[in-house]
């Protein structure tokens, strides 16, 4: 990439742009945008962000990601989801800058049994699903075959707000969890989805594809995985009972895909290598968390 060139990242400080700093590290060529700095529902200020000719992509992680809120809050999700990335989009194609927009296997409803190909057509059942396939078809509409749109699935990071997180806080606090094990997708970690959108780019990349991790589990599965790993690596001081339940007992607002596994063949084509598996990652992931904790335990107690 031209070094005077620079990548605006918007979203920050999500999973997926933190996950992008930490890649970047000391890489000035990485803007990255709060939602103060640039409100991705504000036309005129993405497109005074894009007359800054100094950047040649947009990575847009900014999105309404709060699945059962949006049920009840459509419209503040449709515009963030459907209506923002159709802004980004024109903006992009006014000022020839490269879109990259991220989105997410709840863009299908789960019916599917075998990976799910990029081309495969959507059919979303939640709001947050509808509004995502909106907003990939405004940018589908306004660059053609010149964006790419990396969809996405169960994402977690070293964060507070995630899967990962909110098994290691009730594992900490509960006897006993109950986990639905009939619903079947990849854990991937931001780390993961970070590095390869960065290689899409460096490779100029196009169109629809498709980043997880790999191999396949259920979200119970993911459960017992997080508590083994904790336990070994002295995360969690106690094991704790993980039982596997329907999705019919543990009812939410919005309704879940029960399959959704990603096809990532053209993904492993385009960079020319798989993914590494879901457990790796994970490992990798509580490894960090608990680095972390050492840490601020070994400060607090020189305080
Ligand atoms: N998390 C998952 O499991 C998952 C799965 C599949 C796909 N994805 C997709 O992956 C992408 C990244 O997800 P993530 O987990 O990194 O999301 P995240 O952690 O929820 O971060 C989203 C960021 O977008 C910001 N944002 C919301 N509305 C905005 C606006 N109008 N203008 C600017 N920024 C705004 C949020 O700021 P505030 O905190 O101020 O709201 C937040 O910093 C999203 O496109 C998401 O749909 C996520």
């Amino acid at each position: 990439m031209d070094s005077t060139k620079k990548v605006l990242v918007t979203g920050h400080p999500g999973q997926l742009s933190t996950a992008l700093q930490k890649i970047a590290g000391e890489d000035t060529g990485w803007i990255f945008a709060t939602r103060a700095d640039l409100d991705i529902t504000d036309r005129q200020a993405v497109r005074a962000a894009l007359d800054d000719h100094s950047i040649c992509t947009v990575v847009n992680t900014a999105a309404y990601t709060a699945v059962d809120a949006a049920e009840a809050d459509a419209a503040a999700a449709g515009l963030v989801n459907g209506e923002a990335p159709g802004l980004i989009a024109e903006a992009c194609r006014e000022t020839e800058t490269r879109m990259v927009h991220v989105s997410t296997d709840f863009v299908f409803d789960g019916t599917a049994c075998s990976p799910i190909l990029p081309e495969t057509p959507v059919s979303p059942i939640s709001e947050y699903g509808r509004t995502k396939a909106a907003g990939e078809n405004r940018v589908r509409d306004t660059l053609g075959s010149n964006a790419l749109i990396v969809r996405t699935a169960w994402l977690y990071s070293t964060g507070t707000t995630n899967f990962v997180a909110t098994m290691l806080r009730l594992m900490s606090t509960r006897d006993r969890i109950n986990v639905v094990d009939d619903q079947l997708g990849t854990p991937t970690s931001s780390h993961t989805l970070g590095r390869a959108i960065c290689d899409l780019i460096a490779c100029d990349t196009t169109g629809t594809h498709h980043v997880t991790d790999s191999g396949v589990a259920s979200w119970y599965d993911f459960a017992v995985a997080i508590h083994e790993i904790a336990l070994e690596i002295g995360l969690l001081s106690k094991a704790v009972r993980i039982d596997p339940i329907p999705t019919s007992e543990f009812p939410t607002p919005a309704a879940r895909p029960s399959y959704s596994v990603l096809d990532k063949t053209s993904t492993d084509a385009a960079l020319g290598r798989h993914a590494p598996h879901w457990r790796t990652t994970l490992r990798e992931c509580l490894e960090s968390v608990e680095t972390s904790r050492s840490r601020r335990a070994n400060t607090e107690g020189c305080n």
